[in-house]
C-alpha cells in the first residue's frame, strides 16, 4: 500500500468467536475498502469473489469511472473535454506521462511515433504463413508477440528505452493492422508515410493506393481520432487486467500486451462492437425494427443478447456512449453517409430504455453501441472493428504495464480459489478400473 490511499477506521470481522481488525482505506474520489492483504495470515479465510467485481487488484491513478454517475476521467480529465478538444496523440501522451505534453514534447512525441511507425521486413513474410481469412484479431495478437523477436527487450530497462519501446508498439500496432488489412484482401501494402499524422497515416495505409486515389475526409479523420481517444482506457478492465497480470510475471511487454489483445478479441469484451454491427444488419435483413430481436436478448434460453448493451461497472450511461452517438449523429447526416443501422440502433436503444428487463438491470447502451456505426462509415470492414479498438486502447495497457513495472513494488498476480474437487484418493492399476 502506498501512501496515496488514505487510512479510515478499522473494519471488525468476527469469525468462530474470534474478531480481527481489518485497516479500512479511501481513494482520492473517496471509494472505500478494506484492505484483506494480510487476512489468510491472520485468519486462515480467504475471500470469494468471481470475476473480482468486488475487489481491488491494485492502486492507479490513470482512470477513474464512477459506475452510478457515468464519470470516466483519463488522468483527471473528464473524457467529454478530451474527446471534444484533444487528439488521440495528446491522450496517449497524457495516459503514458501523466500530463497533457507541451508542444515541443508532443511533436517529440508524434516524431518518435512515426519514426517507429515501420516493421522490420522480415515481418512481412508473417503475413503470408496465415491462412486465407485469418480473422485480424489472431493476426495481431501473433504479430505484436513476435515483435519481441525482432525488437529483443532488454532485461534491465532504462527510463529511455521503456519509453521508446512504448511509442514503437503505440505506432507499430497501427502499421500491423493497415498491413493485415491489405493483406487479407490481396493488396499492396501501403508504407506510413511522414506526410500525415496518427489518424490519417493508418486510414492512408489502409485504403489508398498505387491505382487508387484516396481522399482523407476530415469528418472520417475525426470521428475516428474520437473513436480512439474514447477507447484508450478504462481502468482494471478485462484486457487490461490480463497485461497487469501478464505483466507482472515480468513478461516482455510485446508478449503482455499481445496477451491484453488476446483478452479483448472476446465477444463479451471488445469483441462486442462487431457483434453490435452483425446484429442491427440482421434486424435489417429481417425488416424488423428491432421488438422481436429485443425480446429474444431478454429471453435467458435464447442465447442472445442485445450487444452494446450493459456493463460491469456503469449502471448508467457508458459516457463513451453519448459522445459516439452524437458522433454517429454527425456523421452519418453528411450526405451519402446516411446508414440504415443508425435508425436501427436508436430504435432499439429507445425500446430497452423504456423496458423493465433493461431498466431493472441497469442495463444501458455501452462503448461498443455506437462505436461500430463510425468504423462503418469509415468503410472499416467489420472484422477489423476489434482491431481499431485495440489500437486505441494500446496506450491504456502501456501505461498500466509501466504502472505496475514501477510501483512500489512488482507482486505477481496469484489469486487463490476454493477447491470443489475430489478428496485426497489413491491411484488404481487401468487393469482393475
Ligand atoms: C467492454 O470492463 C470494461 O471496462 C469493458 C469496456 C472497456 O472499455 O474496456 O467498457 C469495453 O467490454 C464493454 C462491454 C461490451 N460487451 C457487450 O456489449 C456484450 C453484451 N453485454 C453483456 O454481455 C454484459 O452486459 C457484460 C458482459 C458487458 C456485463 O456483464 P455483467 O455485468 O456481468 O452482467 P451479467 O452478465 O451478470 O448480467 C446481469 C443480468 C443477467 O440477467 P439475470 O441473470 O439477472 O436475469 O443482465 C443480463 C444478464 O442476462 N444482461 C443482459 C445483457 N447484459 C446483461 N441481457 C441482455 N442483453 C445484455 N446485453
Amino acid at each position: 500500500m502506498t501512501d496515496n490511499l488514505k487510512p479510515l477506521s478499522t473494519a471488525t470481522l468476527t469469525l468462530e468467536d474470534k474478531s480481527y481488525s481489518l485497516p479500512t482505506l479511501m481513494g482520492v474520489e473517496g471509494e472505500k475498502s478494506i484492505d484483506i492483504s494480510k487476512l489468510r495470515a491472520q485468519t486462515g479465510y480467504i475471500t470469494l469473489d468471481e470475476g473480482y467485481g468486488n475487489t481491488g487488484a491494485c492502486e492507479s491513478s490513470i482512470t477513474y469511472i464512477d459506475g452510478e454517475k457515468g464519470i470516466l476521467r483519463y488522468r483527471g480529465y473528464p473524457i467529454e473535454e478530451l474527446a471534444e478538444h484533444s487528439r488521440f496523440t495528446e491522450v496517449a501522451y497524457l495516459l503514458l506521462h501523466g500530463e497533457l505534453p507541451t508542444v515541443d514534447q508532443l511533436n517529440l512525441f508524434s516524431k518518435r511515433l512515426n519514426e517507429s511507425s515501420i516493421i522490420h521486413e522480415d515481418m512481412h513474410h508473417f503475413f503470408n504463413g496465415f491462412p486465407r481469412g485469418s480473422h485480424p484479431m489472431g493476426i495481431l495478437a501473433t504479430m505484436v508477440a513476435s515483435l519481441s523477436t525482432f525488437y529483443p527487450v532488454p532485461d534491465v530497462l532504462d527510463e529511455a528505452t521503456e519509453i521508446q519501446i512504448v511509442a514503437n508498439l503505440v505506432s507499430q500496432v497501427r502499421t500491423i493492422a493497415a498491413f493485415s488489412y491489405k493483406k487479407s484482401i490481396g493488396e499492396p501494402l501501403v508504407y506510413p508515410s511522414i506526410k500525415y499524422r496518427y489518424v490519417r497515416n493508418f486510414l492512408n495505409m489502409m485504403f489508398s493506393s498505387p491505382v487508387r486515389d484516396y481522399q482523407l475526409d476530415d469528418d472520417i479523420v475525426r470521428a475516428i481520432d474520437m473513436f480512439l481517444i474514447l477507447h484508450a482506457d478504462h481502468e482494471q478492465n478485462c484486457s487490461t487486467s490480463s497485461v497487469r497480470t501478464a505483466g507482472s510475471s515480468m513478461a516482455n511487454v510485446y508478449a503482455v500486451t499481445s496477451a491484453g489483445i488476446s483478452a479483448l478479441w472476446g465477444p463479451r469484451h471488445g469483441g462486442a462492437n462487431q457483434e453490435v454491427i452483425q446484429m442491427l444488419e440482421q434486424i435489417h435483413a429481417e425488416g424488423g425494427d428491432g421488438t422481436e430481436f429485443i425480446n429474444q436478448a431478454k429471453d435467458k434460453n435464447s442465447g442472445r443478447r442485445l450487444m452494446g448493451f450493459g456493463h460491469r461497472v456503469y449502471k448508467n450511461f457508458d459516457p463513451r456512449a453519448k459522445v459516439l452517438k452524437k458522433q454517429c449523429d454527425k456523421l452519418l447526416n453528411k450526405p451519402g453517409m446516411n446508414d440504415p443501422l443508425l435508425e436501427i440502433a436508436m430504435r432499439l436503444e429507445e425500446i430497452a430504455l423504456k423496458d423493465d428487463y433493461f431498466i431493472s438491470r441497469k442495463l444501458y447502451p455501452n462503448v461498443d453501441f455506437y462505436s461500430g456505426l463510425i468504423l462503418r462509415a469509415a468503410g472499416i470492414p467489420t472484422n477489423m472493428f476489434t482491431v481499431l479498438f485495440a489500437i486505441g486502447r494500446m496506450p491504456g495497457w502501456l501505461a498500466h504495464w509501466r504502472e505496475m513495472l514501477h510501483g512500489k513494488q512488482v507482486t505477481i498476480t496469484r489469486p487463490r480459489q476454493m477447491y470443489v474437487g475430489e478428496t485426497e484418493r489413491h491411484f488404481v492399476d487401468i487393469e482393475n478400473r
